[in-house]
């Protein structure tokens, strides 16, 4: 079903928060703290579907100035990405928040906000590169998801740059909306 189903190119980033729920994630809301956001797509009726069906489609929206970010190197943990044509050009760079350890949403460590320290097993993730593991026992980076901005809507340009979930390609992925 299209709310289990992965983001996808032109689905838009909105609010996960209760009070915000389904609203459109702005860019002047952003700072380095992160804003918990779902990819809402459509079904095929065209009606608007958040896909929050799908825990691996829970994911944070950061705002860092856009020369900081740096295209990691992989320090020896697999999937280690970050495409820097999926940062906007206010710095606005979308991750999952799904910890590649054992699943508990991180939030920003409360002495370093370029990084993420998970609460459960002191998992650390380097924001400006690729929220690659930098610390803790997380098995490998949580993805980015590429976005641009488009008429005031962060807008995805392409699925997660890696596919450490078991999902397959793009083209299974759009198959759930059939
Ligand atoms: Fe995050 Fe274990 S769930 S470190």
């Amino acid at each position: 079903t299209p709310e289990k189903a992965p983001p996808i190119k032109g689905d838009i980033l909105v609010h996960a928060s209760a009070d915000k729920e389904g609203q459109p994630v702005r860019v002047s809301e952003l700072s380095e703290q992160g804003v918990s956001a779902w990819p809402m797509g459509k079904d095929k009726e065209g009606n608007n579907v958040i896909r929050k069906g799908e825990p691996n489609n829970q994911l944070a929206v950061y705002r860092f100035e856009r020369d900081r970010f740096k295209v990691p190197e992989d320090g020896g943990h697999a999937h280690v990405v970050l495409q820097l044509d999926g940062i906007t050009d206010q710095g606005v760079v979308a991750y999952s928040n799904k910890c590649t350890h054992a699943g508990c949403a991180v939030p920003n460590d409360p002495n370093d906000a370029t990084r993420l320290f998970c609460p459960c097993h002191s998992g650390e993730y380097d924001l400006l590169q690729g929220c690659k593991v930098v610390g803790g026992p997380p098995p490998r980076s949580m993805p980015q998801l590429p976005i641009k901005l488009e008429n005031d809507q962060l807008v995805v340009t392409e699925t997660f740059v890696t596919a450490p979930y078991g999902f397959l390609n793009e083209a299974d992925w759009e198959s759930y909306l059939e």
